[in-house]
């Protein structure tokens, strides 16, 4: 999704932006720009594609000025092109925004009734033009900015200079993010944190309705109505390093052998070995009101969701409470049977996807409690939940989700743990033995990453292929989702998850020689069952390739590839389960040489629905 950087300060603005814009590119993105002041002019530069064009226009100019902003696109009103990316100019003014402007239409002619010619396809581009037509009515940069906001529907994150205050920026924030970062005589802004922790880790997070007025010295923060806003920065502790690659050539690799890391950090000072306790940081949800809800939903989008169905076995077998699972896209519009004793739990990296945003709003004003599992401090959902998990999986930069995913796990094995406790359905002993067996899988989770060489050789084969099966049973069947939107992602292999079971319904038409099937094979209660569905594949000239567990001496003559993953307690298996499985889409995708961490068409935080 779009990027903001912007700048005020006395560093070269040019190469500013362009740093901040680079560490945005997660995002995904398919033009960039930006606008910096020369000779108390503004200068735009954009392109379509990537950034090293850009910073190859950015070569032959010469910026002097003291502010700057910049941008990464992602496509939603008109197409990629030099004309639709940020920064929009119109005379006097430049903008940059994310979201997006419901009412452009209705703004847009308008204002073309009031002789305005527009150069982009873009709903941004009225932004500027509002904000020009009131500084022609003689309102200051601020009120014009003020007074455009309020005739605008839809959601906003903006930047935005001005030809007559060269050394400002005023900042504004409506559902989407958007971070003031202070500096020693030095400001910035950023719609995520990663884009200025190079340089400074006190933050602000704006506010719905705020704007943020900054110069290199001051920061100031109003409501569009004006009142001022006092609020401390935020001391943000991610180290920038984290989210550099380190050595690794792939953040999506560096983030998959983070996840042992990742889970520690998880669970850090949340569990006791000695007496069983779980301490949930965050969510304070009484034992009485433990005991009185009636069914729990997990709500998501993406591998979050997928999470979430993980997080229905767990909670259901250690709370034994109704668990729910809906994609966050569905909840929203289908008049859900939510009450206060329902409790909603919200899974998301970002915190910032619209869909999930919408949905935990829709749940609340039904009367539900909210919880969220969320990786991004201080992002939009974890303010507006009632309680919050942080996964402290550290920043994830590969738009396809890995440690997250993992961590958002084992936040949600807490969660069960915990209402298993508060509703007296886990006993202490349990509870001991359950902590002692998450305390392992990191170690696990090591072994399991120790056998990339050999996952590599078979994707090596199987990266030509055109479609992809991956079955599963019980709580892997999630897992086996979860690997097939790993491959789809970054691969562009065609691959569809399957309950193992399910398969004779329907998709085993497509089995043919030609036809690959993962297949995540746990010793557990469901082994035996997924044995037969493992010979109903070879039966029709399938190739199979088996995810099973270390000692499992029968399955080699039934497979024609198997991996073994280390022992692991079953409902903790798709910890383990889906470290080969985001292995073997990574090296499929790196044979098959696409862009593993910015896959094509897809964005890391999905902000519009
Ligand atoms: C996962 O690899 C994806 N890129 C995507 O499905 C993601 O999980 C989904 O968009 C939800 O994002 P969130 O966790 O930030 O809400």
């Amino acid at each position: 999704m779009c990027g903001i950087i912007g700048y005020a300060g006395e560093r070269a603005p040019g190469d500013l932006l362009l740093d901040g814009l680079k560490k945005l590119e997660y995002r995904g993105y398919d033009s960039a720009g930006v606008a910096v002041f020369n000779r108390d002019k503004i200068k735009v530069c954009r392109c379509e594609g990537k950034i090293a064009c850009l910073e190859k226009i950015l070569d032959n100019e010469t910026f002097d000025g003291e502010a700057g902003i910049g941008h990464t696109r992602w496509a939603t009103h008109g197409r990629p092109s030099e004309a639709n990316a940020h920064p929009h100019l119109f005379q006097s003014i430049a903008v940059v925004h994310n979201g997006i402007i419901e009412n452009y239409i209705e703004l847009r002619d308008m204002l073309k009734d009031e002789h305005n010619t527009f150069s982009s396809e873009t709903d941004s581009e009225v932004l500027s033009h509002l904000f020009v037509r009131f500084i022609k009515k003689g309102l200051s940069f601020e009120e014009a900015v003020c007074r455009g906001l309020e005739m605008v529907r839809g959601s906003y994150a903006i930047a935005v200079l001005y030809e007559k205050e060269p050394a400002k920026i005023i900042a504004a924030r409506k559902e989407s993010p958007l971070i003031i970062g202070l500096g020693e005589g030095e400001n910035f802004v950023a719609s995520d944190v990663p884009a200025i922790l190079g340089y400074t880790r006190n933050m602000i997070f704006l506010n719905d309705g705020e704007i943020a007025v900054l110069d290199k010295n001051r920061v100031e923060i109003k409501t569009l109505a004006g009142s001022p806003v006092q609020r401390p920065p935020i001391h943000i502790t991610w180290d920038p390093i984290m989210a550099e690659k380190s050595g690794y050539k792939h953040f999506m690799l560096k983030e998959i052998f983070e996840q042992p890391r990742a889970i520690i950090d998880t669970l850090r000072g949340r569990i006791s070995e000695e007496t069983g306790s779980v301490f949930l940081d965050g969510i304070d949800l009484s034992t009485e009101y433990m005991k009185k809800i009636e069914r729990i939903y997990f709500i998501a989008c993406g591998t979050s969701y997928y999470a979430g169905l993980v997080g229905k076995f767990m909670l259901e077998h250690l709370g034994r409470i109704p668990v729910e699972v809906d994609l966050a896209s569905e909840f929203r519009y289908r008049d859900p049977l939510v009450n206060e004793k329902t409790l909603l739990v919200l899974i998301s990296q970002s915190g910032e996807t619209a869909d999930t945003l919408a949905a935990m709003r829709e749940g609340r004003d039904k009367g539900a409690r909210t919880v969220c599992i969320c990786n991004v401090v201080e992002s939009t959902l974890a303010r507006d939940c009632d309680h919050v998990l942080y996964t402290h999986a550290g920043p994830e930069i590969g738009v396809a989700s890995t440690k997250a995913f993992t961590s958002q796990l084992a936040s949600i094995f807490l969660i069960a743990l915990s209402v298993g406790r508060k509703r007296g359905v886990i006993q202490d002993d349990r509870a001991k033995y359950l902590i002692q067996k998450l305390v392992e899988l990191p170690r696990l989770m090591e072994q399991a990453l120790q056998l990339e060489p050999a996952i590599r050789e078979i994707a090596e084969q199987y990266a030509d292929a055109r479609d992809f099966l991956f079955l599963g049973r019980g709580i892997n069947y999630p897992i086996a989702l979860e690997g097939a939107l790993k491959l789809k992602e970054i691969s562009y292999i065609h691959a569809e998850g399957y309950p193992a079971g399910e398969m004779k319904h329907g998709p085993i038409a497509l089995i043919d020689e030609e036809m690959p099937v993962l297949t995540l094979v746990p010793n557990d209660s469901v082994y035996e069952k997924i044995l037969s569905n493992i010979e109903e594949v070879k039966a029709r000239k399938g190739k199979v390739i088996a995810i099973a567990t270390k000692g499992d001496i029968g399955i080699e003559k039934r497979a024609d590839h198997t991996i073994f993953i280390p022992e692991v307690d079953s409902i903790l298996s798709p910890f383990v389960m889906v470290i080969p499985l985001q292995l073997f889409a990574y090296h499929v995708a790196v044979f098959k040489g696409t862009d593993v961490d910015q896959p094509r068409n897809l964005a890391k935080s999905v902000t519009v629905e």
